[in-house]
C-alpha cells in the first residue's frame, strides 16, 4: 500500500491565488467586457485554458487592449505602466502580490532618501522590471555578486531584493556590500515561501521512495523545486498533470512524496493524490484476489 504525503507549501502561494482569484471575480462579474491580463497569469497551461475558456484573454502589451478591463498579474509592473492603461480608459484592477508592492515602495523610499540603490534580481524578470520602474529607474540591478565588481560603491547603499531571490545568496551581497560602505540600509523583500517550498520539499524527498513535482514544465520554480529534490538521489518525476504518471514508476515502492510550483492549482494536485489513493484500491482488490486463490 503506497503512503502519500504531501509537502508544506504545495502549489499557489497567497500573491498567485489571490491574483487568481481576483481575475475570476472580475470574469464573472463582467460578462459583456473585454478581460485581459497583462502577460499570461502563472506559468501553468492547465490554468491558462481555464481562463480562455471564461473568456480571460492574454495581452502582451496594453497595445493590444482597446477597451475593457486589464489585471496586473502578481509580479506587479511599473507605475508608469499602470499610468498608462488609466489613460487608455481601461479599468485597472491591479492584483500585484503586497510583498511585492512593498519591494517596490521600499525601493522608491531607498532613491527619495539619497542611497545608491541596488535590486538584487533577475534583470528580464518582470517584477524586477516593475521594482526598477518604481525606483524612478533610478535603482541598479545586480543579477549576482558579481556584477557588484565592476560598480563604484558611494558611501550610503541601499538593497531591496526580488521576492523569490535565497536568503543564502542575498546575505552574500549584502555581506560584501557591509564591508565597503559607510552606509547600507537592507530591506528584506524575500518572500520566504518559496525557501518554505523549497526546504520541505527537500526534506520530503530525503524520506520517500518517489517523487512528484507538479507544474507547467515551462515553470521555472517548478523547475527549480525538480531539481532540488532529484539531488537527493530519490527518483523524481516533475509532470504537469496525473495523466502523465507511468503505473511502473511506481513499482516496490512505498512511499510516495508530492511538492507543487507556485503556479500549481490545488486541484492537479488533488488528481495526484487520488491516482495513488485508486492505486492503493487496485492493490487491495489484487492482494484479495490472491488470498481467494489460495483458499
Ligand atoms: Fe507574493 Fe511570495 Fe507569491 S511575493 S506572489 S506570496 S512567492
Amino acid at each position: 500500500v503506497l503512503e502519500v504525503i504531501t509537502s508544506e507549501e504545495a502549489g499557489f502561494c497567497f500573491g498567485v491565488e489571490r491574483a487568481l482569484d481576483m481575475v475570476l471575480e472580475a470574469a464573472k462579474k463582467n460578462d459583456a467586457l473585454n478581460v485581459y491580463t497583462l502577460g499570461p497569469l502563472i506559468h501553468n497551461p492547465q490554468v491558462v485554458e481555464r481562463l480562455e475558456k471564461k473568456n480571460v484573454k492574454v495581452a502582451s502589451s496594453l497595445a493590444e487592449i482597446d477597451s475593457g478591463i486589464v489585471i496586473i498579474r502578481s509580479h506587479g509592473v511599473a507605475p508608469e505602466v499602470l499610468a498608462k492603461a488609466r489613460a487608455k480608459k481601461l479599468k485597472v484592477i491591479d492584483a500585484t502580490c503586497p510583498y511585492v508592492k512593498n519591494a517596490q515602495k521600499y525601493a522608491k523610499r531607498l532613491v527619495d532618501e539619497g542611497y545608491q540603490t541596488f535590486i538584487y534580481g533577475d534583470e528580464d524578470h518582470p517584477e524586477v522590471q516593475g521594482i526598477y520602474g518604481a525606483s524612478d529607474k533610478k535603482a541598479s540591478i545586480i543579477g549576482e555578486k558579481e556584477d557588484l565588481k565592476s560598480i563604484e560603491l558611494k558611501a550610503k547603499v541601499g538593497l531591496v531584493a526580488q521576492t523569490t531571490k535565497s536568503p543564502e545568496s542575498f546575505r552574500e551581497i549584502i555581506d560584501l556590500i557591509a564591508t565597503k560602505v559607510k552606509e547600507l540600509k537592507v530591506f528584506n523583500t524575500i518572500c520566504n515561501t518559496t525557501d518554505v517550498r523549497q526546504s520541505s520539499a527537500k526534506k520530503l524527498a530525503e524520506d520517500v521512495d518517489i517523487m512528484f513535482v507538479i507544474g507547467g514544465h515551462n515553470s521555472a520554480n517548478t523547475t527549480r523545486l525538480a531539481e532540488i529534490c532529484t539531488v537527493t538521489n530519490t527518483p523524481t518525476y516533475h509532470i504537469e498533470t496525473a495523466a502523465e504518471i507511468k503505473k511502473e514508476w511506481l513499482s516496490e515502492k512505498n512511499k510516495v512524496g508530492i511538492t507543487a510550483g507556485a503556479s500549481t492549482p490545488d486541484w492537479l494536485i488533488r488528481e495526484v493524490v487520488q491516482l495513488m489513493n485508486e492505486e492503493n484500491k487496485e492493490v487491495n482488490v489484487e492482494s484479495t484476489e490472491n488470498e481467494e486463490e489460495k483458499e
